[in-house]
């Protein structure tokens, strides 16, 4: 609650300047204009795309909470990435400037990405996928990666993006669930100053996935990898097909992409995301949140592909409106600290998007990192994935932006496809530490318990009022699960998950999730999807975990475990196995940065595991109320056992 009073007593605001507010692409007026007739703005957002077939309803809500819009329109996602530019005149014009990690370039034209990704529709036409089929797409950070994404949405096969650090049991069940036809990999990609490996995962989850009939592999690493007769290799299949394609239009909700996400539960959800609203409403934040001015900008946006602010915000966003972009493979460190300054530098970035937790960890390497080159190209900054705290947002600002760049602070969600609340830089008067307000045409509210609104000041759950263009269309095969997880907790309002606060001025603060998820370095991780992965291991009776604040990755996960038959002798060695498990069942990021051997864990009479008292360990608080719990000893027991120190297994 303190650091709360901290955040409502922030008097700091950073207005733009005359100069940026007169040439932005959001002017203050766009408000009035949505409030004034909500569908009326979208619909015009809608036809800055290029449609085959207009529609005849903007929005059917008739089937809440399942959306339709722009009922009976038609177009092409592929075709208004490229074809329009090209079309337009803009074949030359550089579409990504890719960069590898050890260092190799490729320069890709608007016209070139056409090309290429003409070809790769073909070839997944020869290997029998229709409109309709899923594709598996497993990648490193490669222009293969948006080309293959392209060539889906070109033929209507929607995408299932599993981020390449995940594990082949991760990849198996994402893959599994969405019955996908082709998968769509790498032999590997370079990281951390290496060639990492993602065939052997693909080959492992394929074992357990009959429905693949084919894979479709990229050569980027040149490593050697195991064949078998489902595998062809991407140069050879896509490199001689006919780089024109002739594109059909497909209906609005067309589903464009399945995209899963961590819930509660231990079972990934797969959202779903269709065709028109969705490219109408990140192609429009895209614009407004960023002042993307296409024929001068070079933005960059240094998320994964594997998230969804690649899918939005590497990906369709940028290309729908012709933006230069540049695109970095590997990690900041690799060979040096100052790898993404020199990338700024080089490119002359102006727009750079990018998450706290990567803010936080060049604070932590010194300002005299960036200082050494040259930053004043860009103009904007933008953040996302978890609350930004107001000194590394001053940080962000004062040593990248050189005190000039405006802050857009942008919350969203895979569900919610774009970006729902967030400064318009060109109009708004941040404050650090601040998403904001809604954009126009979004509903956005916090309210208590009740669902009632909480007046400016207080605090509460964050919702969505209104229906959204690229809102979820559902989770895939679960319909239940959709209504249930999201239109439940409020009666026909959208619940985030997030907890928010109002201020004075009724500008919005976000809080964190309220939900068993973690929020790990921006990436999002249930504690049951760990827990379950914990206790799938034979030295494991019992796990919980909790997510515990973290300086540089926002929380870290912390977990208690009771070890089966007692403690063992060699608890090191144990941790260290666990937290190795961890890594290989669901992937490197979900590796616990604890744990801790308990020979209890803090329950309630009726059996639930109360996090809320070991979040106050694992936080190093004082331990809260524990009346209500079975046990009073346990307490004491776990916390001595932490005050003991350890839980990293290799002390790192
Ligand atoms: C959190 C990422 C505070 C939030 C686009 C949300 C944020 C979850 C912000 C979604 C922000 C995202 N300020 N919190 N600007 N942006 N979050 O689905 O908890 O990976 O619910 O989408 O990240 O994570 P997801």
């Amino acid at each position: 609650m303190s650091d709360l009073e901290n955040l409502l007593s922030e008097d700091r605001r950073f207005p733009p300047s005359m100069e940026f507010a007169q040439a932005a692409n959001a002017q203050p007026g766009m408000y009035a204009e949505a409030d004034t007739d909500r569908l009326g703005f979208w619909e015009r957002q809608a036809r800055e795309l290029s449609w085959a077939q207009d529609w005849t309803q903007v929005l059917d809500w008739s089937g809440a909470p399942f959306a339709r819009w722009f009922v009976g329109g038609r177009l092409n996602v592929a075709v208004n990435c490229l074809d329009r530019h090209v079309d337009a005149g803009f074949g030359d014009q550089v579409a990504i400037h890719f960069e590898g990690e050890p260092g190799d370039t490729r320069t890709i034209t608007y016209a070139g990405l056409l090309a290429e990704v003409s070809q790769a529709a073909n070839a997944l036409t020869e290997l029998g996928v229709q409109a309709g089929d899923r594709v598996a797409i497993y990648l490193p950070m490669i222009p293969e990666a948006a080309v293959a994404m392209l060539a889906c949405a070109r033929i209507g096969a929607p995408h299932s993006v599993v981020f390449g650090g995940f594990s082949a049991d991760a990849l198996s069940s994402r893959i599994a669930d969405a019955d996908a036809k082709v998968v769509i990999t790498a032999d590997g990609g370079y990281r951390k100053g290496g060639a990492f490996a993602l065939k052997p995962a693909v080959d492992e989850a394929v074992e357990q996935c009959p429905g693949v009939e084919h894979v479709l592999v990229v050569r980027r690493t040149g490593q050697e990898v195991g064949w078998t007769d489902k595998d062809v290799w991407w140069h050879d299949v896509v490199g001689r097909q006919p780089s024109t394609h002739t594109a059909v239009a497909f209906d609005a909700e067309h589903p464009l992409f399945i995209l899963y996400t961590s819930g509660t539960t231990a079972k990934p959800k797969g959202i779903l995301h269709t065709t028109g609203g969705y490219l109408t409403q990140v192609t429009f934040t895209h614009r407004n949140v960023f002042d993307l001015k296409p024929d001068t900008d070079v933005y960059w946006c240094t998320a994964d592909v594997g998230w969804v602010t690649g899918h939005s915000y590497v990906v369709y966003g940028p290309l729908a409106n012709r933006a230069t972009q540049v695109m970095y493979e590997g990690t900041p460190d690799t060979p040096h600290q100052g790898r993404w300054w020199e990338i700024v530098a080089n490119y002359g970035v102006t727009i750079l998007y990018t998450a706290p937790t990567a803010i936080r960890t060049f604070m932590k390497w010194g300002e005299q990192l960036p200082a050494e080159h040259d930053l004043s190209s860009l103009r904007l900054l933008g953040s996302v994935g978890e609350p930004i705290n107001p000194e590394a947002w001053m940080w962000y600002r004062r040593v990248i932006g050189g005190d000039r760049c405006p802050i857009v602070d942008t919350w969203w969600q895979t569900e919610t496809g774009a970006i729902m609340i967030s400064p318009l830089p060109g109009v708004t008067a941040t404050k650090p530490g601040s998403a904001m307000r809604a954009l126009p045409g979004i509903g956005a509210n916090v309210v208590d318990d009740q669902g009632r609104p909480v007046p400016d000041g207080g605090g509460g759950y964050l919702v969505l009022d209104q229906p959204w263009p690229s809102m979820l269309r559902g989770i895939w095969g679960d319909p239940e699960r959709y209504a249930q997880t999201y239109w439940s907790r409020f009666d026909g309002i959208y619940f985030a998950g997030d907890g928010a606060k109002k201020d004075a001025d009724g500008d919005l603060w976000l809080l964190g999730r309220v939900d068993d998820v973690m929020n790990v370095s921006g990436h999002r991780i249930s504690t049951t999807e760990v827990e379950s992965a914990l206790v799938s291991h034979p030295a494991v009776a019992e796990a919980a975990v909790v997510g515990a604040d973290d300086p540089m990755t926002g929380q870290a996960i912390v977990a208690f475990v009771i070890p089966r038959g007692g403690a063992p002798e060699e608890t090191d060695a144990l941790i260290a196995e666990l937290r190795a498990h961890v890594a290989t069942q669901i992937g490197a990021i979900a590796k616990p940065r604890n744990v801790f051997i308990v020979q209890e864990l803090p329950k309630t009479r009726s059996g639930k595991i109360m996090r809320r008292l070991l979040k106050d360990v694992a936080e190093n608080r004082e331990v809260g109320d524990t009346t209500t719990l079975a046990d009073g000893s346990v307490m004491s027991a776990i916390s001595g056992r932490l005050a003991a120190g350890g839980g990293t297994g290799d002390e790192s």
